[in-house]
Formats: structure tokens, sequence, C-alpha cells
């Protein structure tokens, strides 16, 4: 289950480290690196493609009838792994710049990582089972109910804050590429 909070210190590990490779470049360029250079790209299309799968794999698995496909609970803490770290080299990606579109999908990705937080606290308070599944009757169901209610308000929150990312990140890699890619 998510109580030991094993993703979040792997997702800050590996943010240290990224920001040890980020530090080493911006000193051997002797200055920030630009979204278009080549790492600067490099790391917006891995955070991109991160964001993606934190997006559409627990999803799936959520759906799915496969049980050979792993614990749900497991999918979640790839989820917020994933989405912590691609969050973050995508933030790295902006070279601190956040003009137009570009900056709207920065600001939508800040607001589901922060949405993402809530989230996760709420799931908590809900008693499960080890795959992550609920568990009747541990709570006083008027608790479990309230806590229920939060939970689907919130999914009615965050999923259109996510399709709306994804649209505008399209729209965003579409006009860079085009601009300042393939134009130069
Ligand atoms: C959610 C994901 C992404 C976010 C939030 C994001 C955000 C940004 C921001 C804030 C900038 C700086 C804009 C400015 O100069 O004011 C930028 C630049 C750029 N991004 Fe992204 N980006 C993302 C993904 C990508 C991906 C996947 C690609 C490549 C396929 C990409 C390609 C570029 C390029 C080429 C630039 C430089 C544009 C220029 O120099 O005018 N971005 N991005
Ligand atoms: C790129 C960032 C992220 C995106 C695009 C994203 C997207 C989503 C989507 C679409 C769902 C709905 C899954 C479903 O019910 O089918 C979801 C659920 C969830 N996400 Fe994220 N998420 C992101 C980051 C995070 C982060 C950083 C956290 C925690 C710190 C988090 C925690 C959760 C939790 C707890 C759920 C509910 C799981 C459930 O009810 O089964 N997410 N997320």
């Amino acid at each position: 289950m998510l109580r030991d909070n094993k993703e979040l210190w792997s997702a800050l590990v590996f943010c240290i480290l990224i920001t040890g490779v980020y530090g080493a470049v911006v000193v051997s360029n002797q200055g920030i690196p630009a979204a278009s250079d080549f790492f600067g790209h490099t790391l917006g299309i891995i955070g991109f493609v991160l964001m993606l799968m934190t997006e559409t794999l627990y999803s799936l698995r959520k759906r799915s009838r496969l049980a050979s496909w792993g614990r749900l609970s497991s999918w979640l803490k790839f989820h917020i792994f994933m989405g912590l770290t691609g969050s973050y080299m995508v933030l790295l990606h902006t070279s601190w710049k956040f003009n137009g579109l570009a900056g709207a999908t920065t600001l939508l990705t800040i607001i589901i990582v922060c949405s993402g937080f809530i989230g996760r606290y709420i799931y908590t308070r809900i008693p499960r089972t080890m795959d992550g599944l609920e568990i009747e009757g541990t709570l006083s169901q008027e608790a479990l109910k309230r806590a229920r209610q939060l939970m689907s308000l919130w999914h009615t929150i965050h999923i259109p804050i996510g399709i709306a990312l994804f649209i505008s990140a399209f729209v965003h890699m579409g006009a860079a590429l085009y601009y300042a890619t393939f134009l130069k």
C-alpha cells in the first residue's frame, strides 16, 4: 500500500540525481540549458513520455481483468513515481521561461501534481487490501461514505485537468517543433 511512502522517497532520490546532472550541465555550459538544446529537449521528451505513461498505464491496469499484470497498488506507486519524476524533468526542460501556451502547460503540470498529493491523501484514508481494493466495515460507515464521496469529487476535478494538460502539451510540442526545430 501507499503508507510506506517508498514511491515518494524513490522520486525524491531520482529528482536529486537529475538535479545533479542538470547542475553539471549548467556549469559546463556556463548557463541554463535552452529548452530547444539537446539536453533541454531530451529532458522535455523523456519527462513528457513519463507523464503520458502516468496518465494511461494505471487507468488501463485499473480497468483490466488480467491478474498477471501485477498488483494495482504497485501500479499506483509507479503512477506516482512517474508523475513526480516526469513533471520534474519537464520543469527543468522549460529553461525557467513560462511564456504563452508552454507556460500554461507548465502551470497545469504543477496543478496536477498538487492535486495528485491531495488525491493520495484521500486515497490512504480509505481502508484497502494489499492489492489496493477497498475493505468494507473497518471504519464507521459515515466516515467511509464521506471519504468515498471526496475521492469521487476529486476524480471529477483531477481527470479533466489531466486531459486539458495533454491537449495543451500536444499543441505546444507541435508549435515548438515547427518553429524552434524544423524552421531552423
Ligand atoms: C508537459 C510537457 C511540456 C511542458 C510543460 C513544456 C514547457 C515548455 C516551456 C515552459 C518552454 C519555454 C517556453 C518559453 O520560451 O517561454 C518550452 C520550450 C520548448 N519546448 Fe517544451 N514542454 C513540454 C514538452 C515538450 C516536448 C515533449 C517537446 C519536444 C517534442 C518540447 C519542445 C520544446 C521546444 C523545442 C522548446 C523551445 C521553444 C523555443 O525555443 O521557442 N516540449 N517548453
Ligand atoms: C503527470 C502527472 C499526473 C497525471 C497526468 C495523473 C493522472 C491521473 C489520472 C488520469 C488518474 C485517474 C485514474 C483512474 O481512475 O483511471 C489518476 C489517479 C490518481 N493519481 Fe494521478 N496523475 C499524475 C500525478 C500524480 C501524483 C504526483 C500523485 C501523488 C502524489 C497522484 C496520485 C493519484 C491518486 C492517489 C489517484 C487515484 C487512484 C484511484 O482512485 O484509483 N497522481 N491520476
